[in-house]
């Protein structure tokens, strides 16, 4: 017999899930980052000042900036046994799973020195990890198309770093453009944390148990890489590229529709937002600059991405659910112009999104905080003998 057991809510301990950093309201489509919007950020700041913001509570005085700039320029490098891991994998290992590795090479690496009850450790950890991340996402990728690894420049700002180790050659000279490196620092800004996800959630679980803070932004990529999160960046490529065309729009959309077929619209929908993602605004206007600048404002599939979200945000099966573009719908659009290859477009959400993951893990560590535990509600046999 099935039973189900109630349980005492005081079991729940809210300690592992309390947090000041950002605000949802997924009815009104907001999204706060220490109570300022999203959009003002976008508008505003950097990837960098958010990452200072998100950690810190407030965001720098110019000084403050110019040393946080500073801490992280001074971590970017990273060591040759993070190389060694990196080039025993095969080359068309899915980026992701490489990711997950190379944080645990800094787990190894800083393990010893890293204690998570000291303070300036901690701050130590996050600025390894933002500074690192996109570093070994872009040798990453290097080791794919078999290409040597581009150190990065001490001149060049996050995201244009970012593009020079991406882009570059080993030994020449940087060549920046400025709106793509633009547009990069605020799709890092714009990803850069989300409340509590899916995996973010999973990052606060894993430190809730006092493990080693690069073991947990490893989760963390682990969590973000599934389809229905952080991968939807690169099942949006894969559905317009399946759509090849204006005129297949609404038979994917009758798909969607259908119980009977698993197949979603990727980059619609949401858990919180049953509005616009404010995030996708600003994505949206991103996508138009850029095309625009590299001259691909033709390009086949951002006219099918247009055509599909208005399609979409006019159909009455999508407006009873509330389903509209979120984050992922546009992000994979713009990457796909910056010649990002789709199968790192999930490690750019990971690159984006590690400030918030680090800073969670940060907040939670520096209150007095009990073991994630997250209650089940038991729906198995109740209780009975085994056969005499
Ligand atoms: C991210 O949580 C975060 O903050 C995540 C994120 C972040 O920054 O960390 O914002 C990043 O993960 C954005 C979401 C990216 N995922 C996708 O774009 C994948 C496609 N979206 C769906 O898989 C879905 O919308 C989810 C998973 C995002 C949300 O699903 P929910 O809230 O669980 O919605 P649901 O499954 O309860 O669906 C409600 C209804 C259902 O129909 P009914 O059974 O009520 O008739 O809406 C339908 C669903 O079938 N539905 C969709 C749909 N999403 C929901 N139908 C078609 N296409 C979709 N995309």
């Amino acid at each position: 017999a099935k039973g189900v057991f109630t349980f005492d809510p005081g079991f729940m301990s809210t300690a592992s899930t309390e947090s000041a950093i950002t605000y949802i309201d997924g009815g009104a489509g907001m999204l706060l980052h220490r109570g300022y919007p999203i959009d003002q950020l976008a508008e505003h700041s950097d990837h960098l000042e958010t990452c200072y913001l998100l950690l810190n509570g407030e965001l720098p005085t110019d000084e403050q900036k110019a040393a946080f700039v500073e801490d992280i320029k001074a971590e970017i490098a990273v060591s040759d046994s993070s190389a060694a891991v990196l080039d025993g994998f095969p080359a068309d290992s899915h980026p992701m799973a490489v990711m997950v590795s190379l944080l645990g090479t800094l787990a190894a690496e800083f393990h010893e020195s890293t204690n998570i009850e000291d303070e300036a450790d901690r701050y130590k950890a996050a600025i390894r990890v933002i500074a690192k991340i996109p570093t070994l996402s872009a040798m990453t990728y290097k080791h794919s198309v078999g290409e040597a690894y581009v150190k990065p420049e001490p001149g060049l700002s996050y995201a244009e770093n970012f593009l020079h180790m991406m882009y570059g050659t080993a030994g020449e000279a940087p060549k920046v453009n400025p709106v793509l490196a633009k547009a990069m620092d605020v799709i890092f800004l714009l990803h850069a944390d989300h409340e509590q996800n899916a995996s973010t959630s999973t990052v606060r679980l894993a430190g809730s148990t006092g493990a080693n803070p690069y073991a947990c932004i490893a989760s963390g990529i682990s969590a973000l890489w599934g389809p229905a999160h952080g991968g939807a960046n690169e099942a949006v490529l894969t559905m317009l590229n399946e759509i090849g065309d204006e005129s297949r729009i609404e038979e994917f959309i009758a798909k969607a529709k259908d119980k009977n077929d698993p197949f979603r619209l990727m980059g619609f929908g949401h858990r919180v937002y049953k509005n616009f993602d404010p995030r996708s605004r600003v994505m949206r206007k991103i996508c138009d600059e850029v095309l625009a600048d590299l001259g691909v404002e033709n390009d086949p599939l951002f006219k099918i991405a247009r055509r599909l979200e208005k399609i979409a945000l006019e159909d009455q099966y999508f407006i009873d659910r509330k389903l509209y573009p979120n984050v992922d719908f546009y992000s994979g659009i713009i990457l796909k112009a910056i010649g990002i290859p789709t199968s790192m477009f999930t490690v750019i959400f990971a690159l984006g999104r590690t400030p918030g993951w680090i800073a969670h893990w940060n907040e939670m560590l520096s209150n007095p905080y009990k073991i994630g535990r997250p209650r089940q509600l038991y729906t198995g046999s109740v209780k009975r003998d085994y056969p005499a």
